[in-house]
């Protein structure tokens, strides 16, 4: 037996050293500010470090202290987030921003616990920012961290949640430089403990990591298992009238709740059996026009949509239906992505003189 991650002193030890050498130079390391640990957790949530640093720069220019940002106007602190994405960080900073300024008289919350009250921060922020500001002893796991402890440990219970290996982490935590461990970990995973080529031969810790000694790194995080989706056929109708192509509002609640659709029937339906189907409902369509589309699929978390499609023109416009001589403006899901694309071609003519050029 070599070293393992048991023996904390030598696991955290050799971690730290390594982040002391190898560490990234960030724009945000070296501070103990909360106002700029807190900008910087939040502007990292979701997205590359790379990326960040010129924002996080920027935005501190513009508004070097929480009081300054609580004064900003929503549309500069918008403008500034401009190319980040996932807007409602920008409007929960702002918003908690006017919090720690007014209520907190500026001064930040130093516990995790009073740090997830504001605006923003979830656990792991709240993690994060408690330990690099205030050297509270909490891991910070999201699923690159938890994937060097996975690996390390070769955790062979699958991860539901990052949260899963809090106790593993907290445990060995190094009650001195909490906030420099749990940043060692993101650094470890984001330049060596890799998710599909790890560099075992850079890594400070590979001694330690049952992982790497069995040679199955890529064993782990184990994953478990989802079970399979639901296959789910279902016939497309497109149809065309006078007043343009019929649409219907899903029904408010369940999947896709509220958004728009074209009429569609359960399982895959041949040309003859939509005739009748549309004979059976009282709507008359032109002698001839129901015409097969191209099959398509759209997977949903717990579900596929396996769908074929048929146009056909009627001859009027049931009052059960809606029209639109364009579906741009409408609220259709993605899942009707391509019918709605063969629908516009309808609409305008191009989809029945492509096909007849086909033919
Ligand atoms: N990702 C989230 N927080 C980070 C930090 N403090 N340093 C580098 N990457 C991060």
């Amino acid at each position: 037996m070599g070293p393992s991650l048991n023996d904390m002193p030598y696991f955290s030890e050799k971690l730290l050293r390594w982040y002391d050498e190898e560490g990234r130079e960030l724009p945000w390391r070296g501070t103990r500010d909360p106002y700029r640990i807190w900008l910087s957790e939040i502007m990292l949530q979701q997205t590359r470090t790379e990326v960040v640093a010129d924002y996080y720069l920027r935005f501190l220019k513009a508004f070097p202290t929480v009081r300054a940002l609580a004064r900003a106007k929503q549309d500069d602190v918008l403008k500034l987030w401009e190319g980040l994405g996932y807007y409602s960080r920008a409007r929960n900073l702002h918003a908690a921003a006017r919090v720690v300024a007014d209520a907190l008289n500026g001064e930040f919350p130093q516990t995790a616990e009073e740090l997830r009250m504001l605006p923003g921060i979830g656990p792991y922020t709240a993690n994060a920012i408690a330990s690099i500001a205030f050297d509270a002893c909490l891991p910070a796991l999201d699923g690159n961290q938890a994937r060097v402890l996975a690996r390390v440990l070769a955790w062979d219970r699958p991860l539901d949640t990052p949260f899963d290996l809090y106790e593993q982490a907290m445990e060995r935590m190094p009650q001195d430089r909490p906030g420099d461990y749990n940043q060692a970990l993101m650094d470890l995973s984001a330049t060596v403990c890799l998710p599909k080529a790890p560099r075992c031969g850079a890594c400070p810790v590979s001694d330690a990591c049952r992982a790497c000694r069995n040679g199955k790194q890529l064993a782990y995080p184990v994953r478990r298992e989802k079970p399979p989706r639901r296959i789910e056929e279902r016939t497309v109708l497109l149809l065309l009238s006078p007043e343009g192509m019929a649409y219907e509002r899903r029904p408010a609640s369940g999947l896709l709740a509220g958004l728009m659709q074209f009429p569609n029937l359960e399982g895959h339906l041949s040309a003859e059996e939509v005739r009748a189907w549309l004979d059976s409902e009282g709507i008359s369509c032109e002698p001839g026009s129901v015409t097969p589309l191209p099959p398509a699929k759209h997977t949903f978390t717990h579900l596929v949509w396996q769908m074929t499609g048929y146009a056909a023109r009627l001859e009027e416009a049931p009052g059960r239906f809606r029209y639109a001589k364009s579906t741009a403006q409408l609220a259709f899901p993605s899942a009707f992505r391509v019918y709605r694309q063969i629908a516009e071609q309808l609409l305008s003519g191009a989809y029945t003189a492509k096909t007849h050029a086909d033919s």
